[in-house]
């Protein structure tokens, strides 16, 4: 028997950096079933450099033109007034909002010896600093309503490491640590806070997925989306990558450890072996984005892993 259809009738969701790439289509997925949404987007580059009005817009009439309803809202989240304002531009346009996706993001790659100040402040105010911005004046919202589902946006290089990627990978990391605290903090007021690490199609990510460059459509990512921001969404501090039609958990775990009498560091060097723990074979742990990646191809492509 298939579920209920879910419907985001009379919901409120803003999703930042929504002019393009995956937060166009969340805030497509979610619109097509009946969320009211603010398309925030600054517009400006891949390096965050510049903005523009008009990628907001572009999506805002798109959704408008398929019978949805949307508002654009052109605030940067790297700020404490903007995520203030990108919070009121949904109250001021519908009255209420249930859902957040921190999806924004810029990239300064750079090898960590090479990378400047203005490369980790830049990387950092926006993934990681611009969450806590946005989503802080809606979780007051939130918790005063009784119902919130939060959406971070983390990345295999947080979680795993990724070369060049030192201040984003921090700043993804990050996430992490709010979605987990936000899922505690939340929990008795029915607030869900989850975090996804996407692997999608995007002008972020365009000529880095070779063949498999197909199988990778920000709709997937989507379904994921919407279903960590329905009410039946069933899961709260979790982190799921999402890869095509592949979706996984992402655990955090700890070996049973060692208790070492006197404990000295050589005594550690000797036991080192029983405090990382067994390895566990059924359970695959990457040491990097591309070992996920690999994993990941292999099982789109079905191959054994
Ligand atoms: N595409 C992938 O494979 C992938 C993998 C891991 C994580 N991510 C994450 O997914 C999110 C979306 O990325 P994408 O791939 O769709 O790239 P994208 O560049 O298309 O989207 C990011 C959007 O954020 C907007 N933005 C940047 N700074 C902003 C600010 N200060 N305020 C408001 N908006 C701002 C940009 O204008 C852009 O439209 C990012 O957080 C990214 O780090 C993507």
């Amino acid at each position: 028997m298939s579920e209920p259809i879910m419907s985001f009738d009379g919901r409120v969701a803003i999703i930042t950096g929504a002019g393009g790439g995956l937060g166009r289509s969340h805030a497509l997925a979610l619109a097509e079933r009946g969320a009211s949404i603010v398309v925030n987007d600054l517009g400006g580059a891949l390096d965050g450099s510049g903005s523009s009005a008009s990628a907001a817009q572009k999506v805002v009439d798109e959704i408008n033109g398929l019978g949805g309803t949307a508002v654009p809202n052109h605030d940067s989240v790297a700020t404490s007034e903007g995520g203030k304002a990108i919070v009121q531009a949904g109250v001021d346009a519908f009255g209420r909002v249930d859902i957040v996706i921190n999806n924004a993001g810029i990239l300064r790659d750079k090898a960590f010896h090479k990378m400047d100040q203005a490369m980790i402040d830049a990387v950092i105010d926006v993934h990681l600093k611009g969450a806590f911005f946005v989503t802080q004046p809606a979780f007051v919202l939130m918790r005063e309503q009784g119902f919130g589902r939060i959406i971070n946006t983390t990345s295999a290089s947080g979680m795993f490491g990724n070369f060049g990627q030192a201040n984003y990978g921090a700043a993804k990391a990050g996430l992490v640590g709010l979605t987990r605290v936000l899922s505690l903090e939340g929990a008795s007021h029915n607030v869900k806070a989850n975090a996804i690490a996407p692997i999608a199609l995007t002008r972020m990510t365009e000529g880095i997925f070779g063949e498999l460059a197909a199988s990778f459509s920000p709709s997937s990512v989507s379904q994921l989306v919407v279903y960590l921001a329905s009410e039946g969404c069933a899961v709260s501090g979790n982190v799921y990558s999402v890869a095509g039609e592949r979706i996984a958990r992402i655990i955090t775990m700890e070996s049973h450890g060692a208790v070492i009498d006197g404990l000295t560091p050589e005594a550690i060097g000797e036991q080192i072996g029983q405090i990382n723990g067994p390895s566990v074979d059924e359970l695959f742990e990457p040491r990097s984005l591309d070992e996920e990646t690999l994993i990941i191809a292999q099982a789109l492509s079905g191959e054994p892993s």
